[in-house]
């Protein structure tokens, strides 16, 4: 048990560098990125979540003590207030380094009826850890978590931003096998929902000049006016 990678407890919090110690890691894209996402909101508060998700990608999938105090200096908020955030939402991840993949394995009512504690033993079996526990050599992590909201699909997993359901032995096998090859499933979520916030003209490598406004619809609805 000792060589795996394990996962803090729930109540773990990351570790806030000394100001002195913060060492700034954004890149330049995700500096552009983050500028342009400032314009989108009223305040630099409005724009810890989008923030965090750029750190997220930018630190490898684990928003390190580090990873949110950057947010915090570029959005001139306080630690507290950025980590109170980051730690509030569980697809931040903020216990512990993950690996390269995290399985998300569904064990609600209608996966567990469909016969997914099974499943999850084989899973545990086959990559020699626990809920809550990396591989040795950082491609899984494996997670055990509530409904996902697919329940036609039981048993369910996710990996990244895909569900893959209904699961059986020879499935997980496979998908297991594919994964390997495959870039962070982590990392890519986290560039794929900073890519959702920004506009088009917005986007790494996009030209600059935003597309023409559209015309302001007009509205349907029919509004009385007092005489
Ligand atoms: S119970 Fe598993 S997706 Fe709903």
């Amino acid at each position: 048990m000792s060589d795996l990678i394990q996962l803090g407890g729930v109540n773990e919090r990351p570790k806030a560098p000394r100001p002195e110690d913060l060492r700034l890691k954004f890149s330049e894209t995700a500096v552009a990125e983050l500028d342009a996402l400032l314009g989108h909101y009223p305040d630099k508060k409005s724009c810890i979540l989008p923030g965090l998700w750029i750190a997220q990608r930018e630190y490898g999938g684990y928003l390190s003590g580090n990873a949110i105090a950057e947010v915090a200096h570029r959005l001139e908020r306080s630690y507290a207030e950025v980590e109170g955030v980051a730690t509030f939402y569980s697809m931040y991840n903020t216990a512990h380094e993950v690996g390269t993949h995290m399985i998300e394995v569904c064990t609600c009512l209608s996966c567990q009826v469909c016969g997914v504690y099974p499943l999850a033993e084989y899973l545990k079996k086959k990559l020699g850890v626990d809920f809550g526990e990396t591989t040795p050599d950082g491609m899984f992590t494996l997670h055990e978590v509530e409904c996902l909201n697919a329940c036609d699909r039981a048993p369910l997993i996710q990996v990244g931003d895909q569900y893959h359901g209904p699961v059986d032995e020879a499935y997980l096998d496979n998908l297991l096998e594919t994964l390997k090859s495959q870039p962070s499933s982590v990392v890519q979520m986290a560039d794929e929902i900073v890519q959702v916030h920004l506009a088009n003209f917005e986007k790494p490598g996009a030209e600059k000049t935003p597309a023409k406004t559209a015309k302001p619809r007009t509205s349907r609805i029919k509004v009385d006016t007092p005489n």
